[in-house]
Parts: structure tokens; sequence; C-alpha cells
């Protein structure tokens, strides 16, 4: 067995990376280990509990609190900690950026310490392709790119990144990084673009486009995001960075559009409201080095995956009302009240 500990797993691509390494990995043995923030909801996991026994564990926990997680990796030997627990979206690091650098910072460099000092064989920290700034209209992030981030949420990811090459440095620790670029598919937390908008135009509210809706995102299905993780943790050279993206550039309008058309409802709807402080305007991946390297590229089209993913939050209208009316918060308070 090959014990894995995941942090964020109750988060939206923590969930689905538990469902892929579960499905594909059966000598993986995995320990999910999330704080439940605001983003972090227990109902998506509740079936792996009941399904996969002996191979999925919960426990709750913050990866700041550095007695905790001292005692949690010291006391199972893990072969491979995977840290996808973040703050995670830009809007909020730009209203308070003070949690971001807490979790996304100090989190990781307690992970690295615990890591460390227990001998844990790999650390694969979850990156993201803002650490690289913003692109004009042409060109791509690559690899050999210096870290030029623009928000609070991006900066304290970077701040991770150099965290974890100075381990590897200085430390000797085996541990690689992966920079993807916008994830969409099941279980998104409702306040990221395309969730937002699906809902809104479910529910025939305006869809809040920012600044001009020109800004472009490079988006990739999140189940190929997750093959990516997994593949980089067991194939990846130590000290090295790897970018995963999806080759699907699109402008936010014409995703807000698409939607719309999915949904049978008026582009009437779209409002163009005050644009995000520091937009960046493009981002778009060259993984070059990971498909020649390791073998790995997307799969998922991004017509089919969206439209897989409007059916999923149509399917999945008790889900997402649990989350929009505060109820899924007290899940864990009834699940766990007499344990
Ligand atoms: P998310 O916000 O949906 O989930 C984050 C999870 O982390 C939640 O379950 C939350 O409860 C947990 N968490 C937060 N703080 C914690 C703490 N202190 N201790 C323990 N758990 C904590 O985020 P996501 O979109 O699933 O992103 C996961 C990771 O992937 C993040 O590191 C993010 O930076 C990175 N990433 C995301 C994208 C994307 O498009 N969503 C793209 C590239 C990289
Ligand atoms: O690129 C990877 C990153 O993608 C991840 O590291 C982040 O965790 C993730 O949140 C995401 O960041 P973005 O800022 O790109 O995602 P978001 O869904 O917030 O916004 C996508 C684009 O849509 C962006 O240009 C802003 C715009 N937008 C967003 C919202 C929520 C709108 O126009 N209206 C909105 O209401």
């Amino acid at each position: 067995m090959t014990e894995v500990l995941v942090t964020g797993g109750c988060g939206f691509i923590g969930t689905n990376l538990l469902r892929y390494i579960l499905e594909n990995r059966p000598d993986w043995e995995v320990v999910n280990l999330d704080q439940l923030t605001y983003a972090g909801n227990l109902e998506n996991t509740d079936d792996l509990a009941k399904r996969y026994p002996a191979r999925y564990s919960f426990v709750r926990g913050d990866i700041t609190d550095a007695p905790f997680i001292d005692e949690l990796i010291g006391r199972r030997r893990f072969d491979l900690v995977m840290n996808l627990a973040a703050e995670s979206h830009v809007d909020r690091s730009i209203h308070g950026a003070g949690v971001f650098i807490r979790t996304n910072v100090q989190g990781v460099q307690v992970l690295l310490d615990a890591v460390l000092k227990h001998g844990v064989k790999r650390f694969l920290q979850v990156s993201t392709d803002e650490v690289y700034g913003s692109l004009g209209a042409s060109g791509s992030f690559h690899e050999g790119l210096p870290l030029a981030p623009n928000s609070p949420y991006s900066a304290s990811k970077a701040a991770a990144d150099l965290l974890v090459r100075a381990y590897i440095h200085t430390h000797g620790l085996d541990a690689v990084i992966t920079r993807c670029s916008n994830n969409y598919g099941p279980y998104q937390f409702p306040e990221k673009l395309i969730p937002l908008m699906v809902l809104n135009a479910i529910k025939g509210k305006e869809l809040p486009v920012y600044g001009n809706g020109r800004n472009v995102r490079d988006w990739i299905y999140v189940e190929d995001h997750c093959r990516g993780i997994v593949t980089v943790a067991e194939k990846g050279v130590s000290g090295e960075a790897y970018n995963l993206g999806g080759g699907a550039e699109k402008e936010n309008i014409e995703i807000v559009r698409t939607i719309c058309r999915h949904l049978n409802r008026p582009e009437t709807l779209i409002r163009f409201v005050k644009d995000r402080p520091g937009h960046d305007f493009r981002y778009a991946m060259d993984h070059s080095k990971i498909t020649r390297d390791l073998g790995w590229s997307p799969r998922v089209d991004f017509d089919e995956g969206l439209a897989e993913t409007i059916v999923w939050y149509l399917a999945n209208e008790t889900w997402w009302e649990r989350i929009l009316s505060g109820d899924y918060r007290n899940y864990y308070e009834r699940m766990y009240a007499d344990r």
C-alpha cells in the first residue's frame, strides 16, 4: 500500500482528486485532511467513507496547526503528502489577504517541516498558473519564467512555491510542484466564474461580467488536472515544477454566452460590472514539458466538458441549494455530534 495524505480534500479539486485516486490507484490508502472552511464541504466526500472504508479516512484539521500536523504526520507513515489546502479565491484575497498568507504560506511551511522531520518520501505542492503573472495578447507561460504574481492570492501561492524550492535546495527534500490553469467541473464552489454563471442563469438572475469580459483564461476539466497531479506524484523529477493546461483559451464573455445558450436564457441577463482590481488579462499554459517528459496531456474537449458540467449542476440542485442557503456548514456538526 502507498500511504497518502491529501490536504484540502473537501474542496473542489481535492474532492475530484480523491475520487480519481480511489478509483484508479487500488493500492493507495488516502487520508483526507481538511479544516472545512467555507469552501470545504464534507458532503462532497460522504460516499467515499462508505465505498472505500479500508482505503479512505477523513481528519478535520488545520494545516497551520504545527503540533497537530507534526503529530499526524509523525504517527502515520505517509509515502506522499499532496497539498491542495488553500484559500483559493482571488476576489476574497483582495478584500482580506491575512488568511491567504496564513494558510497558503505558513501552512505550507508547517507541512514541509513535518514532512522533512518524519521522512515522508515525497511532497507535492499544487500551485497555479497565476504565479507567472499576466500575459498580453500572445505567448504562453513556461516553467522557466520568473514568478510575477499580481494578486494577494497568487503572491501567497508564489511564496509557497519558493518555500518548496528552498526546502529542496537547503534540506534535500524530495518535492515536486504542479502549476495548473483554470479548472471547471463537478463540485466547484459557486463563487467561481463557471458555477456562479450557471447557477445565476438557472435562477434567471443577472450574470455579472467583470470589466469588458475580454479577459482570457485557459480552461481545463478538473479530472484532467487530477490525472496530471497523480502523474507528477508518480513520475515527476524532484525539484521540478510542471505546467498543466487544457489548451482551451476563452474570453470570459464567450463562456457566459455559451452558458446562456445551453440553459436557454437571454443574453440580456449579462451585466458588465466594475472590474476586479489588478485583473490579470490573459493566462495560457505551455504544458509541453509534462507532455514530453511524463506523457500527460489533457483529454477532455472544452465544449463537452462544459456541457457535462452544466448537466451536473442541473442534476445536483440539492448540493448547491444547501451551499447557497449555508446549510452545508452544519453537516459536520450533525455527522460528528455523537462521535
Ligand atoms: P477550494 O477553495 O475549492 O478548496 C480548498 C480546500 O482547502 C477546502 O476544502 C478548505 O476547507 C481547505 N482548507 C482551506 N484552508 C485550510 C487549512 N488551513 N487547513 C486545512 N484545510 C484547509 O480550492 P480548489 O479550487 O479546490 O483548489 C485546490 C488547490 O488547487 C489550491 O491550492 C489552489 O490554489 C489550487 N489551484 C486551483 C485551481 C482552480 O482553478 N480552482 C487552479 C490551479 C490551482
Ligand atoms: O488560473 C488558476 C486560478 O483560477 C486558480 O489558481 C484559482 O484558485 C481559481 O480561483 C481561478 O482564478 P480566477 O481568478 O481566474 O477564477 P475566477 O473564477 O474567480 O474568475 C475567472 C475569470 O472570470 C476572471 O477573469 C474573473 C472573471 N469573473 C469572475 C467572477 C467570479 C467575472 O467576470 N465575473 C465573476 O462573477
